[in-house]
C-alpha cells in the first residue's frame, strides 16, 4: 500500500472525525466568559476567558479560550460539530412577556435587555470572525439554569440526585431545580425575575461596602465576626414560599425597576446599586468602601449569611423530601457560598454532594456541552480534578528563565532545576517549613476560580503570622479574610469534625477545636476552615509536597492562596514570574527550577 502524503493524512484524520461529536462549549457575553471542549464526552480542555485577557471576571466573547480549547485538543473550528451557548433567547419567553404586560418596567431597562439579547444573538458572528477553517456545524443554545444544572449532575459521581441552581440571574430565571437520573435531566422548577437569593446576597454585598463585582465571598468572611443582633432586619428581606422557593420584598431592591443591568468597563462586569432608599430606611446609612468596619458591619454581613442560608435550606430541604434523593449535585455563582454548602449535610438529609469546580457561569460552558452530548444516551464521566487550563513543557521554561535572566538576577535571585522529583517536593516543603513564601506552578491551569495547587501561593499554616506575611508581601487584602489550607485526603478526619471529599476547596468545615492552635494561619474567627482535600492520584507532586511537609512538621496540610496579585490567577510562566519579582515572594517552583530570593534581598 502506498504511504498516503501529510495533506492526505490530515484529509483521512478529518473525514475520521467527522464521525466524532466535538463539541464546543461557551459562556459569551455574561460575567466569567469561559469556554471547553468535549469531544464524544470527554472534556478536553476549559478555561476561563480571564486567564488570558488578565481582566478579572471578563465577560464578552471568549475568543482567546476557545483558541486555547481547540489547540489543546488539536483541531480547529472546521472540526467542531456543535457549539453549545449557555443562553437561550426562547427560555422563559412567555414568562417575559406576561411580566412586561403585568408590570410594565421602565423603558431603560428594556431597551438594555434588548441589548443583551442581541449580544447573544450576535454569537453566530463572532465564531465567523475566528481565525481556521469555518464553523459549519449546528448552534445549540441551552437555557442558562439547564446549563447550570448539566454542570453540576452530569460531572458528578451520581446516577440520582436533587441538582440545583441558584444565581444571579439567567435567561430570566435566578434558580431552578430538577432531577438527574443516569443521562436524563429534568429541570423541575425555577425562580424567576425579579426574584434572586443572588440579588439579595450582592445588594447586601454592596450595601456593605464591597462594590466589585464577585465581592460576595468577602461578605461571607466577614459574617463569621458577627453576633445575631439584626437577623430581624434582615430577614425583611427576603421571604420563603410554600413550594420551598422564595421571593424578595422588591421595596427594598432596584433590579426590577432601574436600568442597572451590568455594564462592560474594559470587559470588566461592573454593577450599579441593587439596593433602595427603603433599605437605606430601615438599616441606617450603608458603608462606603473606605470607611472602617464597624460591628454594625459584621452583624449585618452575618445576618445576611444566616437569611441566605435560612432560604437555601429550606428550598433543599423541601426537594430533599419531594424527591427522596441522598445526593444533590449544586451549581450557579451561589455555589460559590462554601460556608453555606458546608451545612448541607447537618441542615438537610443529603448525605453526599458534588459541585463542579467552576460551579459559576464559566461552568455553564461545560453544562450547555454536556447538555447537547446527553442527547446521545451515554453518560461522561466523573470530574475528579480541575486541571483543565494551559501547561507549559520544561524546555519553555527554561526559555523564560534565560529570556529573564537580567530582571532575575537583578532581584537577586538565583535558578537551578531539580530533576529529581523527590528533592524538589523537599526542597519547596522545607522552604515553606522555613517560613518562606513560595510560587508553586506547576502543570494545567486550574478550572474554576480556586488554585487547587498548581497556580497556587503556599505558606506554613502553623505559623500565627503567615497571614499578615502574605498580605504584606503579596496579597494586600482584607485583614478580615481567612486563608485555605491544602490537606492530604487521608488525614481530614484527624483535622477536621467531618472526613469528605472537598478537591474543589467549595466547602468550608469546622477544623477539631483541639487542633485549631496548631494551625492559626488557616484557622477562620469561627474554627472553621475551606478545605482542600488533596488525593495523589489527581495531582501526584502537589501531594507528595504535601506529605513532604508532613514528614518535616507533623502537619498534613499546606497554606493555600491562588498565585495572583490582585488580578486574575497567573495562566503563563510568564506571570508567574513577573508576579514574583514584582512582589516579595521568596521562592518561585516552576516545574522543576526553582527560583530563589537571597536573603538579603528578601
Ligand atoms: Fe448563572
Amino acid at each position: 500500500m502506498p504511504l498516503k502524503s501529510g495533506a492526505a493524512l490530515r484529509a483521512a484524520s478529518r473525514q475520521a472525525m467527522a464521525s466524532d461529536l466535538i463539541i464546543l462549549g461557551i459562556n459569551a457575553y455574561h460575567a466569567d466568559a469561559a469556554a471547553c471542549i468535549v469531544r464524544d464526552g470527554k472534556l478536553l480542555a476549559a478555561a476561563e476567558e480571564e486567564r488570558f485577557r488578565r481582566i478579572k471576571h471578563w465577560a464578552g466573547f471568549p475568543s482567546q479560550a476557545i483558541g486555547y480549547c481547540l489547540s489543546e485538543a488539536k483541531i480547529d473550528l472546521g472540526d467542531v460539530t456543535h457549539i453549545a451557548v449557555n443562553r437561550s433567547s426562547r427560555a422563559n419567553f412567555f414568562r417575559k412577556l406576561g411580566y412586561v404586560a403585568l408590570r410594565r418596567p421602565s423603558p431603560r431597562l428594556l431597551i438594555n435587555r434588548l441589548r443583551n439579547r442581541k449580544q447573544v444573538a450576535h454569537i453566530a458572528d463572532e465564531i465567523g470572525a475566528l481565525p481556521g477553517r469555518p464553523f459549519t456545524g449546528a448552534i445549540d443554545y441551552v437555557e442558562h439554569h439547564l446549563a447550570h444544572l448539566a454542570s453540576a449532575f452530569y460531572p458528578s459521581p451520581f446516577r440520582e440526585a436533587t441538582v440545583v441552581s441558584v444565581d444571579g440571574f439567567g435567561d430570566f430565571a435566578s434558580a431552578a431545580w430538577g432531577s438527574g437520573q443516569g443521562t436524563s435531566l429534568s429541570l423541575d422548577g425555577r425562580v424567576l425575575f425579579p426574584h434572586s437569593l443572588g440579588i439579595f446576597y450582592q445588594a447586601m454585598t454592596q450595601y456593605l461596602g464591597f462594590p466589585h463585582y464577585g465581592d460576595e465571598y468577602k461578605l461571607m468572611g466577614l459574617a463569621a465576626y458577627g453576633n445575631p443582633f439584626c437577623r430581624h432586619e434582615v430577614a425583611k428581606l427576603l421571604a420563603t414560599k410554600d413550594d420551598g422557593s422564595f421571593a424578595l420584598d422588591l421595596k427594598y431592591f432596584r433590579h426590577h425597576r432601574d436600568d442597572i443591568a451590568y455594564e462592560w468597563h474594559g470587559g470588566e462586569p461592573v454593577c450599579g446599586p441593587l439596593f433602595s432608599q427603603a433599605l437605606v430606611d430601615a438599616l441606617g446609612p450603608p458603608r462606603s468602601p473606605d470607611a472602617p468596619i464597624e460591628d454594625r458591619h459584621r452583624n449585618l454581613a452575618w445576618a445576611t449569611q444566616a437569611v441566605y442560608e435560612d432560604a437555601f435550606f429550606y428550598l433543599l430541604n423541601t426537594l430533599q423530601q419531594r424527591n427522596g434523593h441522598t445526593a444533590i449535585a449544586l451549581a450557579g455563582g451561589c455555589a460559590y457560598n462554601s460556608v453555606a454548602n458546608g451545612k448541607i449535610k447537618d441542615r438537610t438529609a443529603f448525605t453526599k454532594c458534588y459541585l463542579q469546580s467552576a460551579a459559576g457561569d464559566a461552568g455553564g460552558a461545560i453544562g450547555a456541552a454536556y447538555a447537547v452530548w446527553h442527547r446521545t444516551g451515554a453518560r461522561t464521566s466523573e470530574m475528579t480534578h480541575a486541571f483543565w487550563g494551559p501547561s507549559f513543557t520544561d524546555a519553555e521554561l527554561a526559555a523564560l528563565l534565560t529570556d529573564r535572566r537580567a530582571a532575575i538576577e537583578a532581584e537577586a535571585c538565583s535558578v537551578r532545576q531539580i530533576g529529581d522529583e523527590q528533592e524538589l517536593v523537599e526542597t519547596a516543603a522545607r522552604a515553606i517549613a522555613d517560613g518562606l513564601v513560595v510560587g508553586w506552578f506547576q502543570g494545567r491551569m486550574e478550572w474554576g476560580p480556586r488554585a487547587l495547587g498548581n497556580r497556587s501561593i503556599l505558606g506554613d499554616p502553623r505559623r500565627a503570622d503567615m497571614k499578615n506575611i502574605l498580605n504584606l508581601k503579596i496579597k494586600r487584602r482584607e485583614s478580615f479574610r481567612p486563608f485555605a489550607p491544602s490537606i492530604l485526603r487521608e488525614a481530614v478526619a484527624d483535622w477536621f469534625v467531618r472526613d469528605d471529599d472537598v478537591p474543589f476547596m467549595l466547602q468550608v468545615i469546622a477544623i477539631r477545636p483541639e487542633r485549631r492552635g496548631e494551625i492559626p494561619a488557616v484557622t477562620h474567627v469561627d474554627g472553621s476552615g475551606r478545605l482542600q482535600t488533596v488525593d495523589r492520584a489527581s495531582n501526584p507532586r502537589y501531594h507528595a509536597l504535601i506529605e513532604a511537609f508532613f514528614r518535616l512538621t507533623g502537619v498534613p496540610m499546606v497554606l493555600n492562596t491562588s498565585f495572583n496579585e490582585n488580578e486574575p490567577v497567573v495562566c503563563r510562566p510568564e506571570e508567574a514570574l513577573d508576579c514574583f519579582l514584582r512582589t516579595k515572594m521568596d521562592v518561585l517552583v516552576l516545574g522543576t527550577y526553582v527560583v530563589r530570593r537571597e536573603p538579603a534581598a528578601r
